[in-house]
């Protein structure tokens, strides 16, 4: 490992130029976290959780108020070894009577997405920000962003996806650590742990404005291009 300040600013340079030729455009900006690194693509280690155990060590969950409330945990659902993975805000009222993310409104609209790059939902990988309900489909508080995060990282994880959706200002909020808005950061491809990975406008917000699909297609086309370069 380098160690002195020209070897590091040389070897930082090479790794920068790498994600420029894997096509990342901005690195995200750590607003809140003490980790100021920059992680390379990560071997899975010995240590990763299968999804059946991070499932297990859900069970009957307590770790944040939204327990009181929720009538179902949403672990979320797709193919367990997926290249893609779409991860939305928390679970309506249509997930949380279900237990699956993205079956109301937003979630149709979301699978038609999905067709869009001739994809079926079950090649895929859907999952949320939070796993319980917020109340009146508030967004979810930093505290309980907080205590469920961990959780979705070992997902992420486990499936080892090589792009990731972020759906809407929460989605992306929480994984890229910023407070940037989602209209400022969509479009963009940023690096997630050595993933990439593009923010994109919300189903539910298309609902309201259909005029945000022509950049949510545009999203798609480019996702659509990286699949078609890693198959
Ligand atoms: N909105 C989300 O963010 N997630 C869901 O699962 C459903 C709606």
């Amino acid at each position: 490992m380098a160690d002195n300040p020209e070897e590091i600013k040389e070897d930082l340079r090479a790794y920068l130029e790498y994600l420029q030729s894997a096509g990342i455009e901005a690195l995200p900006r750590r607003e809140h976290s003490e980790d100021e690194g920059i992680s390379p693509p990560q071997a899975a280690s010995p240590n990763v959780q299968t999804l059946e155990m991070i499932q297990k060590e859900l069970a009957g969950c307590k770790r944040c108020k939204l327990h009181r409330s929720r009538r179902t945990i949403v672990f979320g659902e797709g193919n367990p070894k997926a290249t893609l993975m779409f991860i939305g805000e928390g679970p309506g009222y249509d997930e949380d009577v279900q237990g699956r993310p993205f079956v109301g409104a937003a979630g149709q609209l979301l699978t038609k997405i999905i067709e869009s790059i001739k994809l079926r939902r079950e090649e895929v990988y859907i999952a949320n920000i939070v796993k319980c309900r917020p109340p009146g489909n508030r967004n979810p508080q930093p505290d309980e962003v907080k205590a469920c995060l961990p959780f979705l990282f070992k997902q992420i994880e486990a499936i080892g996806p090589q792009i990731i959706c972020a759906l809407g200002t929460v989605s992306a909020q929480a994984l890229l650590d910023t407070r940037a808005t989602i209209s400022s950061l969509r479009g963009k491809v940023f690096d997630f742990r050595g993933i990439r990975l593009l923010p994109t406008f919300h189903p539910a917000y298309l609902l309201r404005n259909p005029d945000g699909k022509k950049a949510v297609w545009e999203d798609m086309k480019q996702i659509r291009a990286w699949l078609n370069e890693l198959l």
